[in-house]
């Protein structure tokens, strides 16, 4: 017998247009001033337009805060949450991809705990000697700009310690997004990379939350609904940014798998992921997408059965041994990596061998994501699973 464990979004508007529901949303929240928060990129790209004007429409007063980093580091939410308690702001929008998002999280979760909190106190890893998560949270309404991290339905943030050179996780139930806005018409500007790089992310959350450890059954269905919708249109959403219907499917999926991991959590492909964003500076989907083979091809003894119902819903033919069907999706996803034109080698991004070994001991030292792996894991493995995609 087993026993599960849900945690579920909150209030979620989906669809082209919603972003105009911002400024009402706020208002039936009882904000009177809004802080929004975006990267310098998201600004540029005039994505926080349509949500400033729907605020002003609302009559609601707002700060705009676009300091925002890409991987966010501690300090960088702590100068958020200073800024944050200056405006007087009651409310917090993000905006962006899973930087923003995380960002605006992490500062939804200090300043709702004492003047002097630092984000840094919150740290999982920290166990019993974390601060705990306050009562009660300012409300946060968050709207993605990319269709990967899925941050808008997690209850977690992942910050980056730049001096120790890790990435650690802070969030609980209670940090869920109070309301999330996924509205594609933001991320038709997203450029072929980054939309390739997002969609190996949320591509990497579906498979690894449906094969994970953690028995939640009512999401195993959603997860491979998400790899469905992945692989037939990521390939079209990279070719052709302005594809309504592709924007709108990789919205869908990235959210699937925001809700997957919730629950399901994630696996060694993160473990390996996070170290290569912190050590050797890859982007994070990039980061998944180049080791999400070798993981899966290390992990398919411990659930053949479910890697083969994974290579179904990439579109692979139901023929032959599981292993075989197991082994040809492994082979879809590397395809579909090549397909969006994205690298498949650590030495095609960089990544000085010589830092491997140390990833490899952060990987399993430090990072948690493996523990719900499908196959066990060790610092050796996590080292072999570099050199195999190096
Ligand atoms: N909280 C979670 O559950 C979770 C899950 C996975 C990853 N993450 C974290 O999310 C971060 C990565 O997020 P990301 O991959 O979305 O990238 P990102 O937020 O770092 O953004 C990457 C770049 O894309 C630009 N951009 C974003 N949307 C755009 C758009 N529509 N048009 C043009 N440019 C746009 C940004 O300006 C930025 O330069 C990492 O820190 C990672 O650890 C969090
Ligand atoms: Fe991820």
């Amino acid at each position: 017998m087993s026993t599960s464990y849900y945690i579920w979004p909150n209030e979620v508007h989906f669809g082209y247009g919603t972003v105009a529901k911002v400024g009402p949303s706020a208002k039936a929240e009882g904000a009177t001033h809004v802080f929004v928060l975006a990267d310098p990129g998201v600004v540029a790209a005039k994505l926080v337009d349509p949500i400033l004007a729907s605020l002003q429409n609302a009559g609601l007063a707002y700060t705009l805060y676009d300091k925002v980093e890409p991987n966010p580091s501690d300090t960088s939410v702590d100068a958020a949450v200073a800024a944050y308690r200056a405006s007087g702001a009651d409310l917090i929008v993000g905006v962006g991809g899973g930087s923003g998002l995380d960002t605006a999280k992490a500062l939804m979760l200090v300043a709702g705990g004492p003047a002097d909190a630092k984000v840094a106190e919150y740290a999982y890893r920290m166990g019993d000697k974390a601060r705990p998560c306050p009562k009660v949270l300012p409300s946060f309404i968050a709207i993605p700009t990319t269709a990967g991290t899925g941050a808008e339905a997690t209850s977690w943030a992942v910050i980056t310690d730049p001096v120790a050179k890790m990435k650690f996780g802070v969030g609980h139930p209670r940090s869920m997004p109070t309301i999330a806005i996924i509205d594609p018409e933001l991320m038709l500007g997203l450029p072929p990379f980054l939309t390739a790089a997002t969609g190996m992310d949320a591509l990497s959350h579906c498979i690894e939350a449906y094969v994970s450890k953690n028995w939640n059954p009512m999401l195993d269905a959603m997860a491979l609904q998400g790899i469905r919708l992945i692989a037939q249109s990521l390939p079209v959403a990279v070719a052709q940014g302005d594809n309504r219907q592709a924007r709108e499917d990789m919205a869908h999926a990235a959210f699937i798998g925001g809700v997957a991991i919730s629950s399901k959590w994630l696996g060694a492909c993160h473990s390996l992921a996070h170290q290569l964003s912190s050590l050797a500076n890859v982007h994070h989907g990039l980061a998944c997408s180049l080791m999400l083979p070798h993981q899966m091809t290390y992990s398919l003894p411990g659930a053949i059965e479910r890697y083969a119902a994974v290579a179904e819903a990439m579109g692979v033919p139901a023929t032959g041994s599981l292993r075989q069907r197991a082994e040809r999706g492994i082979e879809a996803v590397t395809q579909l990596a090549k397909d969006c034109n994205l690298p498949t080698r650590l030495s095609d991004v960089n990544v000085p061998e010589s830092v491997i070994p140390a990833m490899a001991k952060y990987a399993y030292t430090v990072d948690s994501n493996w523990w719900t792996n499908p196959r066990s894991v060790n610092e050796k493995v996590m080292e072999q699973l570099y050199r195999a995609a190096f």
